[in-house]
C-alpha cells in the first residue's frame, strides 16, 4: 500500500506513521464492499424519487463521494459544514454550523450523510435544524456508530458499521485535521 508500511504486531496490522501507532479497524476492502451494500439498499428504497444528500463536512467528504457512485438514481447535492469538536479528541458539546446549505430543501426528501456519530449530538441537532425547514422527510445514513451510552436514540436508517468505543481516524475523519486520507479506518493505540 504505496509509502504505507505496516507491522504484524501480535496478529493486528499496526501502522507506525507520523510518530503515532495507528491499528487497522475496517480496512479498505471491507469499507468498499460496506458503502456499495448501503448505496444499493438507498438506490431500492428511493426508486423514483429524487433525494438530496446532505453531507457534513469535513469528515464524511470522502463517505459521499463513495457512497454516491453507488446511488444509481438522480440525486441531488448540497453541503453543510458544523464543528462540535475543538482541535482535540474530546467533544466541547456545542454544535455550530459553520457553513449552510446553498439550496432550500422546503417539499424536499433529504438524506443526511454522516461520518460517525459518537455522542450523537451533532446529528441530534442536525435533524432539528434541518427538520425546522419543512422537507418532506428527512433519513439518516452514517458509516460508523460508536459503542457509547447515549440519552437518545439516534434517527440511523442506513448505518455502515458499529464500532467500538475509540478515537478512529482515516477515511475522511482525522486528529487534529491529519489521517483524513487514509483509505482505511484506524484508531490511534497511542502516540509514540
Ligand atoms: P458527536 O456530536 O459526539 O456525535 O460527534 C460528531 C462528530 O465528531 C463527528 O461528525 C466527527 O466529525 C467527530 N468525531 C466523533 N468521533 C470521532 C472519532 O472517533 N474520530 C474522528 N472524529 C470523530
Ligand atoms: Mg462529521
Amino acid at each position: 500500500m504505496g509509502l504505507y508500511k505496516f507491522k504484524k504486531i501480535n496478529g493486528e496490522k499496526v501502522l507506525i506513521y507520523d510518530n503515532m501507532k495507528i491499528k487497522v479497524l475496517i480496512d479498505e476492502k471491507k469499507l468498499r464492499r460496506r458503502v456499495r451494500e448501503l448505496g444499493q439498499e438507498i438506490t431500492r428504497d428511493y426508486k423514483d424519487r429524487n433525494p438530496v444528500l446532505v453531507s457534513v463536512l469535513r469528515g464524511s467528504f470522502i463517505f459521499i463521494a463513495d457512497i454516491c457512485r453507488e446511488i444509481k438514481i438522480p440525486v441531488t447535492f448540497d453541503f453543510m459544514a458544523v464543528s462540535s469538536y475543538g482541535n482535540s479528541k474530546a467533544s466541547s458539546g456545542i454544535v455550530r454550523i459553520t457553513k449552510d446549505l446553498e439550496f432550500s430543501i422546503e417539499n424536499k426528501e433529504v438524506i443526511i450523510i454522516e461520518d460517525i456519530v459518537d455522542s450523537g449530538r451533532t446529528l441530534n441537532y442536525l435533524v432539528k435544524n434541518l427538520q425546522a425547514r419543512n422537507p418532506k422527510n428527512i433519513e439518516v445514513c452514517a458509516l460508523l456508530d460508536k459503542d457509547v451510552p447515549r440519552k437518545t436514540e439516534n434517527k440511523v436508517k442506513y448505518k455502515g458499521f458499529d464500532i467500538p468505543n475509540k478515537f478512529v481516524v482515516g477515511y475522511g475523519l482525522d486528529f487534529e485535521e491529519k489521517y483524513r486520507n487514509f483509505p482505511f479506518l484506524g484508531y490511534i493505540e497511542n502516540e509514540q
